[in-house]
């Protein structure tokens, strides 16, 4: 297994190009198989968790190609009906082909996920508009069997409680092959959703609200090919704004969609940073230690989750004492172990989180444990003085692409250890 060795402390300064959104490209590759035919889709990041996507596209029939960021996926012989387990545990969002399988093709039987690290994550919210459609849904032996019922889905109504981006996705996709009219309340209205709703709609389907939580749908039409491109990822773009907090620099990031990272950048701005936005471009800079702050993780415009471990890594060294509540999976704190033995002072009482700013990190051999925690591992490692070892970085590399060299060209002293 690969590890990062990174030496620091170094500031990260220089510009860099945010990458197509994970978030974003599952759920479209998903919403191919509501269509026969070839969906195109560009600026796809060359992601482990997309590359996995297309395994799990292909063992469903359809032929897929990643190449210089433009994503073939070929559905006409698409007949397949079932995600295995040893796929879904691997990567959750997996479920995604739950709803275009069963409208599509009637019938979908899909592993359910299990747990992660940071606790029980349910899938009820899926299961539940699903049946609201008419669909038929039994759990056998670790698998969802999900069918359409006599004379195919039917338009209904259901509310998201609480708001799910991946139930949201899941239920749409179906939605839009069901007859009658579906209205979806509380819907998330994360920009990766949003992104969703807008390819389905390009390719024929009838959606209203699209960006609001409500969506009204009218069915059934004929899906096209998905012809999209990926919108920037906030997530990487708010990765990177987060090491500049930490690290301190200045670090010009560009193809972001500011609207998008808007929830980030107010957070770190009250944290000392300068942040200045143009059209697609955001220049941030930092002096010195953070200020302390105050977070609640929210759905969308909210803080995102996705980005709690790596704005708690800055905190470990704000002047003063920070609180972070995890609003979404109050067991997200894998990090907090590992960033204590950079020398962090944190205590967890439930879904709270209190950081106690230090002067600064010490390097040490730390373990990551999932996506965002490694990168906030990754940041931590940048600006603590002496060497630091992050283990296990094929969680980063699901959801980053070549973030080693991305850091290294702002000047973070960062390589890649291949396991023999
Ligand atoms: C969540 C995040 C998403 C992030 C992803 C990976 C939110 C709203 N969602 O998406 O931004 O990229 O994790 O880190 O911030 N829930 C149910 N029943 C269900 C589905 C979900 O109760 O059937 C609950 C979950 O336990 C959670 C909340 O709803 O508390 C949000 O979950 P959801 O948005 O579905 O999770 P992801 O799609 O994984």
């Amino acid at each position: 297994m690969d590890r990062f060795v990174i030496e620091g402390p170094t500031r990260l300064e220089g510009d860099l190009a945010v990458g197509g959104a994970k978030n974003a490209v599952l759920p479209l590759m998903a919403g191919a198989l509501l269509s026969r035919g070839t969906s195109v889709i560009q600026n796809v990041p060359d992601l482990h968790d997309v590359r996995f996507f297309m395994t799990i596209l292909e063992g469903l029939g359809a032929r897929c190609s990643l190449v210089g960021g433009e994503l073939r996926l070929d559905t006409r012989e698409a007949e397949g009906r079932e995600a295995a387990y040893d796929l879904v545990r691997k990567m959750r969002a997996s479920i995604y082909v739950l709803g275009p399988l069963l409208a599509f093709q009637g019938e979908a039987r899909v592993s359910l996920p299990g747990g992660c690290a940071w606790g029980p994550r349910p899938v009820n919210l899926h299961l539940e508009g699903l049946q609201a459609l008419g669909a038929e849904i039994a759990l056998d032996r670790g698998y969802i069997h999900a069918r359409v019922p006599r004379g195919g889905l039917l338009g209904g109504r259901f509310r998201f409680e609480p708001v799910s981006v991946g139930a949201t996705c899941n239920v749409l996709m179906a939605a839009v092959l069901a007859r009658g009219e579906t209205i979806l309340e509380n819907c998330a209205v994360e920009p990766e959703v949003t992104q969703l709703a807008v390819g389905l709609r390009d390719a024929g389907a009838r959606i209203e609200g699209v960006g609001t939580p409500t969506l009204r749908v009218q069915g059934p039409v004929t899906i096209a090919p998905l012809r999209q491109t990926v919108i920037a990822d906030r997530i990487e773009a708010g990765t990177f704004m987060a090491g500049v907090a930490l690290a301190g620099g200045r670090v010009r990031l560009t193809g972001v969609d500011t609207v998008h990272v808007a929830p980030i950048t107010a957070v770190l701005r009250e944290m000392g940073c300068g942040i200045t936005e143009a059209a697609d471009e955001l220049v941030i800079a930092s002096e010195g230690r953070p200020v302390a702050t105050e977070i609640t993780t929210r759905p969308y415009p909210g803080f995102p989750t996705d980005m709690q471990a790596q704005v708690m890594a800055a905190c470990a060294v704000a002047d003063g004492t920070s609180f972070i509540c995890e609003g979404i999976y109050a067991d997200r704190f894998t990090h907090v172990a590992e960033l204590q033995r950079l020398g962090a002072e944190i205590r967890v009482d439930g879904a709270r989180a209190t950081i106690f700013g230090v002067e600064r990190l010490q390097g040490a051999p730390v373990m990551a444990s999932d996506l965002r925690a490694s990168a906030a591992l990754v940041l931590a490692g940048v600006a603590a003085e002496g060497t630091t070892t992050v283990n296990r970085v094929y969680h980063i590399d699901r959801g980053y692409e070549r973030i080693e060299d991305k850091l290294a060209g702002l000047g973070a002293r960062i390589r890649r250890v291949s396991a023999r």
